[in-house]
């Protein structure tokens, strides 16, 4: 597996320390992870597409097996153009287990080499979900236990902006 490459697709909005871990422990089994960044057209998102890329880029900045990425439209499509045949997901609850088996079932039947590989969340962290950080966020709660800093400091911005609107 070592000389794999993974596609870690996702909305990363924002990207958590639960993604993190995922990424950290992929890289004892994979070559190199794609964070790539999707639209998830059944979530609002808090940040821009561009805004996504670029937090995760500020933090593997300077990493040689993590890389930043977006695609538009199918995840197959964009599998076959990187020329993955890996997509790594994380699972927490039994309340992700429903939909994200039937997102790699749909998958598999649009590509069949396509292999979903799930890596279970570590309990300390399996109940960070990036909707509720948004949510927490919004009404004035704090979430620096469950984002970087960096994005912590981001997200507090954009809530700002927004409420300003
Ligand atoms: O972090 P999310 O929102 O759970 O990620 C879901 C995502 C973005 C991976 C999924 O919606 C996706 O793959 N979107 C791209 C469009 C696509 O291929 N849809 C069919 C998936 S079965």
């Amino acid at each position: 597996m070592k000389r794999t490459i993974a596609i870690y697709p996702g909305s990363f909005d924002p990207p958590t320390l639960g993604h993190f871990n995922i990424v950290e422990r992929a890289l004892k089994i994979f070559k190199k992870v794609i964070i790539a960044v999707a639209e998830n057209t059944s979530k609002q998102a808090l940040f821009t597409f561009e805004e996504r890329v670029g937090l995760l880029k500020k933090i593997y900045k300077g990493s040689k097996s993590v890389e930043i990425d977006h695609f538009h439209g199918l995840l197959v499509n964009y599998a076959k153009k990187k020329k993955a045949k890996v997509i790594l997901r994380g699972l927490r609850t039994v309340a992700d287990y429903e939909y994200e088996l039937q997102m790699s079932f749909t998958n598999k039947n649009l590509f069949p080499e396509l292999e979903t590989i799930f890596l279970m969340t570590e309990n300390r962290l399996s109940h960070i979900s990036s909707t509720l950080i948004k949510e927490i966020a919004y009404f004035g709660g704090a979430c620096e236990n469950m984002v970087h800093p960096q994005i912590a400091e981001s997200i507090y911005q954009k809530i700002q902006e927004k409420h300003k609107k």
